[in-house]
């Protein structure tokens, strides 16, 4: 499956981008940059960093800076921490970003691959909603759209209504539903059944001492923060599980419906359900046990 992640890692970024590199039906052609967890020019940094490590030569194209509307953005620092990998701050810049936005990569490849690329977007949709704007045909060149986004049938987390990627960029994320492609929504509907414990990522290193080593390294500011919040013995496997939806869709149940933003106001982010909307899956439930075994396995096998 040919696979671009717009991302904005961030710590559960990194696991999806291991994720993706390690498992064999997935050819990442590229991955597209957002602002959210970390300003946009640390995700791009951090997002050259994770494919020179991961040994993939892929381009990594930078997109939003900000959400519509608004001319500055403040990152999630006391979830992912001051550099978007937890207490690991010295990270290198490998490489440079391509020519191209992010909406210009995607609307190109989404051509270059007409019907065949699956966008999996796991940050803000603002990058998703630009490249909808700028190419009329973008949604019905890519195969399908995979969202780690919303919560519609539970809590927020960012809010008491709304999950963090759908909230930091209502408009785009409304408008992206308002005309969807074959989209299927991951939220935290799902994710939250996708617990990662800390002894996950000390078994993981054990066995991969370099990559696992590193997402254990990260992790452990992330833990401390679903610890200190939630109570919660581990992290969601939010991206890992949006990518792991793009290729094991029976491991999820997801029903169909229309869905709309709220765009202002106290509940501002909240993903609704709307009978007056083109239709996208929502997952409802998943095999959570089993994405958390199929991501050690898979991210196991890396050096
Ligand atoms: O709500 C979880 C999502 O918000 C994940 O994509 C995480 O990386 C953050 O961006
Ligand atoms: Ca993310």
């Amino acid at each position: 499956m040919k696979l671009i992640i717009d991302t904005d890692p961030g710590i559960d970024d990194a696991m999806a981008i291991a994720y993706a590199a390690a498992a064999p039906e997935i050819d990442l052609i590229g991955l597209t940059t957002v602002f959210g967890n970390t300003h946009v020019h640390q995700s791009s940094r951090n997002a050259r960093f994770l494919l020179h490590k991961l040994g993939i030569d892929a381009p990594v194209a930078e997109g939003a800076p900000h959400r519509r509307g608004a001319d500055s953005h403040t990152p999630s620092e006391h979830v992912h921490g001051p550099e978007g990998f937890g207490d690991i701050t010295e990270i290198p810049q490998v490489g440079s970003n391509h020519t191209m936005t992010a909406a210009e990569f995607l609307v190109d490849q989404a051509r270059e691959h007409k019907g065949e690329l699956v966008v999996c977007a796991v940050g803000p949709l603002t990058n998703i909603a630009d490249a909808m704007q700028l190419d009329p045909e973008f949604a019905g060149n890519i195969k399908r759209l995979v969202i780690m986004g919303g919560a519609v049938f539970c809590p927020g987390n960012i809010t008491e209504h709304a999950e963090a990627n759908i909230y930091n960029d209502a408009l785009a994320a409304d408008a992206v539903f308002a005309s969807p492609p074959d989209t299927v929504l991951v939220g935290l509907d799902v994710t939250l059944k996708t617990l990662y414990a800390n002894a996950d990522f000390e078994a993981l290193a054990a066995r991969s001492a370099d990559m696992g080593g590193f997402l254990r390294d990260i992790s452990k500011f992330y833990l401390k923060f679903y610890k200190d919040i939630g109570g919660l013995e581990g992290c969601g496997l939010h991206d890992s599980t949006a990518v792991i939806a793009c290729t094991h869709e029976p491991m999820f149940e997801m029903v169909e419906t229309g869905l709309r933003v709220v765009a202002e106001g106290t509940q501002i982010g909240a993903t609704r359900p709307d009978t007056g909307r083109p239709t996208v899956r929502v997952c409802r439930d998943v095999d959570g046990a089993g994405v958390v075994s199929l991501f050690t396995d898979r991210v196991a096998s890396l050096p």
